[in-house]
């Protein structure tokens, strides 16, 4: 009787417990299905180059392998755009042959003052299209530069930017865009 009694109560607190977690997954589920369908989301990676301190990002995955000049694969930032969407701007790429540095800047003064202002920038087109605003399920793609060695990087994650202020040199960020979540 007394282990039928407590198998009762675990059987109703295994339940009880099962439906909270089911809600909560619910909930989750919801808050993301109520943001509008958002077509043409493809992932927006990073490579980071060690030795310089570098970063390339693309949406291209033919060009996610970079090892051989240097680089090695650093995840995903978020959900960016090959093609220009409604609410989207590109992502503009600017290559240091000098310095060989990688700058991005959805700035369009900015793009030109950098190509037409230093001669060892090459303009390499558009990396990827972000979002301008904020959108529902967006996140803000920060921008960070580092006056001591010139190189900027691009992150959404807010311990990197603290790190990187703290700890590595860079400066307040700025935010170049939204991408989606991951
Ligand atoms: C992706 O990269 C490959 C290799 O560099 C290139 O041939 C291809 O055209 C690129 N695709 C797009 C959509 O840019």
């Amino acid at each position: 009787m007394k282990t039928c009694s407590s198998l009762a109560i675990f059987a109703v607190s295994f339940l009880l417990s099962s439906i909270t977690a089911h809600a909560r997954s619910v909930k989750m589920t919801k808050r993301i299905d109520n943001c509008p369908e958002i077509v043409g989301v493809v992932n927006l990676h990073r490579q980071f180059h060690h030795d310089k301190e570098h970063y390339v990002y693309t949406t291209n995955s033919s060009e996610v392998d970079r090892s051989a000049v240097g680089y090695e694969y650093d995840g995903v930032l978020g959900g960016a755009f090959e093609k220009q969407e409604a609410s989207t701007v590109p992502l503009y790429h600017i290559y240091n042959d000098h310095t060989q540095a990688n700058f991005y800047t959805t700035d369009e003064a900015e793009r030109e003052s950098e190509l037409s202002h230093n001669l060892a920038n090459v303009d390499r087109g558009i990396a990827a299209f972000v979002l301008s605003k904020r959108a529902c399920g967006s996140k803000p793609l920060f921008r960070q530069f580092n006056p001591a060695t010139g190189n900027h990087f691009l992150t959404t994650d807010e311990e990197e930017v603290e790190y990187a202020l703290t700890d590595r040199g860079y400066e307040e960020p700025i935010i170049s865009g939204f991408v989606m979540q991951k």
